[in-house]
């Protein structure tokens, strides 16, 4: 086992220069608390962003004094210019990606600069990694400022086993193909070999866009592309639950909180928030909240003081700036309104906290409120429960918090509700002690079980896995040793046989069939083959008389149309066994009413099948109409001799007596080959597998399961291999 690689945009520690000396401060934020609490065994590396960009190390010797600095602590710095840094963090990543990821559509803003600086600072960041990483280090990469890392990683290290989590919610997926770069961060994306979330809907959500925007299925969240498999999992983040369990007994928290109490009177309820100064933390509607609560609760006036802890963040961003003004003045008009002169309802922080006076703080309070708008998850919450040692405390929480998908104890919140919310904190403060004691026993329970140690170990466990999914799909793979048998058994043979499907095995699937017509490449390969005597090039197809005769008769020495239904060995075509195409009418208007009812579908009529194509059909749409589909057609055909077969986006209904198999048969039977070699890409070609002589080459285009030997990851490499058949001497 290699190292452990963590690259995220922040390191755990802030460096920032005064007097020309450098000091560090532990960053702020869900991502580093967790991340940096695991402690893993084994060589470690972290790389990432100092916190301070080139201007504040301008020379060569800073650079270097700040790199050896930070290598005492493993930590690796991604040193950026003061322009690349501001288009790409303050830009598209705080002002594209999280608003928009936070379902704040409205913020964003699509500047192509800063999309330019976002893809210079990801390469940067693999330059970075590429230094150190080597074919059995696991590369863990976390959050959406780097969401094209892993693909740039995988081009260079193919074998490498590659991480990425994302710790903000992933929207809907009418969200995120607003973005104009969205195929690209996918694509960016799907280099890893696993893709966490916190909670199911974000990974559901991830899911819908990579088969809206790209159009790649998956498989109980496993996208196989080629060789590639990728699995999309849901981790919830835990905390480190022992550390915060333990905490409140320390001396030093002991201190905080014996401080913090000669300031606060025994008999006050203390209301508790702690969050970043962010948008998505919906700090204004908490505050209206508790503006409400008091208008409509008198008698606590002067019995209640509501702690807010806002800690500084992204201030160069706009609306960042704009929310402080916001939360200045109505923690004022509050206090104004309802404050007295030995009495102030709101404690209004704007900074940061050290451990343990957030233990202290997290300790003294009767109930803590966080009503986020969105949150990827939100640990303050977690954190507060898991210090709770006595068992007392309430939390209120906004139901957009992936932490609520796991805290359902906790009192749920529409934090667009004030009504709600201001009626919640009033349960809070009222709820009997037992009652408390009953949900924060479950929530610690929960918590305790699934920490960020239990976390991280599952992330990696599943990384593991899905490298051995790789494995299997490459077992069957077209290795060099295989390959020369493959040649050496043709350039041997006397006879050769080729039956060769056409498309997705020799041609790339068009949303338009009719486009499908063979290039001059393919066109010269396959004339090439069947030019040479010995050969006998067949296509065996899908596809109608007409267009193979128009596409591919003079670059081959026989056809095979509608899945076996015709056969064309010299000038013209003839049928296998009698056939009857009555059974149509009864079939046709069903799927013409299927068209009507779903935009982007077709039926292709052929001699003696029927096709319905749904490939330019909304995808989960197409998955309802199938279904239906299926369902109807299995009735009606019951008593017809006619069977119902799923292919590549299409439904066809044809004869069954009919398959390519049979057709194989047939050509196999006119000589005595001794070299046959099918290729195909779906389950008709499966009946040609079958029926191959054990010694044939059967080839399957794509990774699924299949009767075949072999496999090629797509058509390229099928004309990659022709070429070397061509090129081998006879
Ligand atoms: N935090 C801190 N000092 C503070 C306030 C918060 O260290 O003064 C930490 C807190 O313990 C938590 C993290 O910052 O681990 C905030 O994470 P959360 O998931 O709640 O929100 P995020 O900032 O990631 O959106
Ligand atoms: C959230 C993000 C983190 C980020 C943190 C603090 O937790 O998921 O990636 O580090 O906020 O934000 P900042 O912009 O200061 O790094």
């Amino acid at each position: 086992m290699g190292k452990l690689i963590i690259v995220s945009n922040r390191l755990p520690v802030t460096v920032s220069k005064k007097k020309s000396k450098f000091s560090m401060q532990p960053s702020v934020g869900g991502l580093v608390t967790g991340v940096s609490s695991l402690d893993m065994s084994g060589e470690q590396v972290w790389i990432g962003w100092p916190g301070i960009t080139l201007s504040g190390y301008s020379t060569k010797s800073d650079s270097q004094e700040l790199k050896d600095k930070l290598s005492e602590y493993n930590y690796r710095p991604v040193f950026l210019k003061r322009n690349d840094f501001e288009n790409y963090y303050q830009g598209f990543c705080n002002e594209v990606i999280w608003p928009l990821f936070h379902y704040f559509v409205q913020y964003a803003n699509y500047e192509k600069s800063y999309w330019d600086s976002y893809k210079r600072v990801n390469e940067a960041f693999s330059q970075a990694v590429l230094e150190v990483a080597k074919d059995d280090d696991v590369i863990w990469i976390h959050d959406y400022h780097l969401m094209l890392l892993p693909e740039l990683i995988r081009k260079k290290l193919p074998k490498v086993k590659i991480g990425f989590f994302l710790h903000i919610p992933f929207p809907s997926s009418e969200i995120f193909r607003l973005i104009p770069w969205c195929a690209e961060i996918l694509e960016g994306l799907l280099g890893a070999d696993l893709i966490g979330f916190h909670t199911f809907d974000y990974a559901r959500h991830f899911l819908e866009s990579v088969r809206r925007v790209l159009g790649y299925e998956h498989t109980l969240g496993q996208i196989t592309l080629g060789n590639h498999a990728v699995k999309v999992d849901t981790f919830p983040m835990g905390i480190d639950y022992s550390k915060f369990s333990q905490a409140p007994d320390t001396k030093e928290v002991q201190l905080s909180i014996s401080k913090l109490g000669e300031n606060i009177k025994e008999d006050y309820k203390v209301i508790l928030s702690i969050d970043r100064l962010d948008y998505t933390k919906g700090v204004p509607e908490r505050l209206e909240a508790f503006d409400y609560f008091l208008d409509k609760n008198p008698s606590y006036k002067g019995k209640v003081i509501f702690i807010v802890v806002a800690v500084p963040s992204r201030t160069e961003v706009e609306h960042y700036r704009l929310l402080k003004e916001q939360v200045d003045n109505l923690a004022g008009r509050i206090n104004g309104k309802h404050g007295t002169i030995g009495w102030t309802p709101i404690w209004y922080m704007y900074r940061s906290f050290g451990f343990d006076d957030l233990i202290a703080l997290y300790s003294i309070a009767d109930v803590l409120f966080l009503t986020p708008l969105r949150d990827g998850m939100n640990l303050v919450a977690k954190e507060y429960v898991a210090t709770r040692k006595n068992e007392d405390g309430v939390l209120i929480l906004g139901e957009m918090a992936g932490t609520a998908k796991e805290l359902g104890e906790a009192l749920i919140i529409n934090p667009n509700d004030l009504q709600g919310t201001a009626k919640a904190l009033k349960d809070a403060i009222t709820m009997p002690i037992q009652e408390q004691k009953r949900r924060m026993i479950s929530m610690r329970g929960r918590l305790e079980r699934y920490d960020v140690k239990r976390w991280a170990h599952d992330f990696m466990d599943r990384i593991g896995h899905i490298k051995e999914v790789q494995k299997q799909l490459t077992s069957k793979g077209l290795s060099q040793s295989r390959r020369n048998k493959l040649l050496q058994s043709y350039s041997r043979s006397k006879k050769a046989l080729f039956l060769l499907d056409y498309d997705g095995t020799l041609m790339p699937f068009n949303e338009r069939p009719e486009k499908v017509k063979p290039d001059k490449e393919l066109k010269d390969l396959l004339g090439s083959i069947s030019r040479n005597s010995k050969n006998n090039l067949v296509i065996i197809s899908g596809r109608d008389r007409k267009t193979l005769d128009r596409w591919v008769s003079n670059v081959s020495n026989g056809l095979v149309a509608e899945h076996g239904v015709w056969i064309k060995e010299k000038k013209s075509w003839e049928t296998l066994e009698m056939l009857s195409d009555e059974w149509k009418e009864e079939i046709r208007p069903i799927l013409e009413v299927f068209v009507d009812r779903t935009p982007g579908s077709f039926i292709e009529e052929k001699d003696f099948s029927l096709v319905w194509h749904f490939r330019k059909v909304d995808p989960a749409l197409s998955i309802v109409r199938v279904g239906e589909l299926k369902d109807v057609l299995l009735h009606i055909t019951a008593n017809l001799n006619v069977g119902v077969l799923e292919g590549n986006k299409v439904i066809e209904v044809k004869d069954t007596g009919i398959n390519k198999g049979k057709a194989a048969m047939h050509l196999m039977s006119r000589e005595k080959w001794d070299f046959i070699i099918s290729i195909g890409d779906d389950w008709t070609d499966e009946d040609v597998y079958e029926v191959l002589p054990e010694w044939g080459y059967s080839i399957k285009v794509g990774f699924g399961p299949t009767k075949a030997r072999f496999n090629l990851p797509s058509f390229r490499e099928v004309r990659k291999l022709l070429k070397d058949i061509i090129e081998t001497k006879t």
